[in-house]
């Protein structure tokens, strides 16, 4: 009886027992039982090759645009003025926000994959003796996958100039973002605390 060692098990799974006797017929069904499971077998290496592409905000070393993240865990906020070491270019208001993994990441300093933390920067303006908030100027992002971004602290960071889900701001794969991060090596390059 011809056999493809592959399908070694499944024909036995069919068949019960090799040393049946076959009629032509039984070794037609057979074959095409072997054509129909080759492909199945095809499909599934498929399946696996593109989830793997497709998985993890496009598979590629590009961090994901945090779709939702108002909705998010609010963690902290801060006003940089003129002066301030980070005034260029982080003048303005602004908030961060922890996705779950993120907020557990925070409280246990174990990060996991697709943490996200991030850094909603928004213009003030003064005015009534009182700051309120202005345009959006920029969201920077900190995305957590040990695969992706083992170069820069197994932390993705992208930015996304105002209100734009698809315009990014770094060109050097986040290199200069994680240089300033490293400051926080010993906290996950993360420089934001909880607090109650
Ligand atoms: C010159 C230093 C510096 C650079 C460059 C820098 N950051 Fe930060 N970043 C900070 C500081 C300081 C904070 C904490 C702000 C606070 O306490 O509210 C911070 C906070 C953050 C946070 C919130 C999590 C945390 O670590 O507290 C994110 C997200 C973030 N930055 C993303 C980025 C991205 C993306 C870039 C590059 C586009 C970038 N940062 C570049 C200094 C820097």
């Amino acid at each position: 009886m011809e056999s493809i060692p592959y399908l070694t098990n499944v024909e036995s799974l069919v068949y019960g027992v090799d040393s049946i006797t076959l009629t032509m017929e039984d070794i037609v069904m057979k074959k095409k039982l072997q054509v129909m499971f080759s492909f199945m077998f095809l499909g599934v290496i498929g399946g696996i090759a593109y989830a793997g592409y497709a998985g993890g905000g496009g598979g590629d070393n590009k961090v994901a645009y945090p779709e939702g993240y108002r909705d998010w865990y609010h963690v902290k906020s801060m006003v940089i003025m003129p002066g301030h070491p980070l005034e260029d270019p982080f003048q303005g208001i602004h908030h961060i926000y922890a996705n779950d993994k993120g907020l557990e990441g925070l409280k246990t300093g174990n990060y996991t994959k697709g943490a996200v933390l991030v850094f909603d920067l928004l213009d003030y303006e003064k005015g009534g003796n009182a700051l309120q908030e202005g345009e959006r100027k920029l969201i920077g992002v900190m995305e957590w996958d040990k695969e992706r971004f083992s170069s820069t602290g197994n932390w993705g960071f992208e930015g996304f100039a105002g209100n734009s889900k698809t315009e990014r701001l770094t060109k050097d794969g986040g290199q200069s973002c994680y240089e300033c991060h490293t400051a926080q090596k010993d906290n996950n390059y993360v420089f934001t605390q909880l607090r109650d």
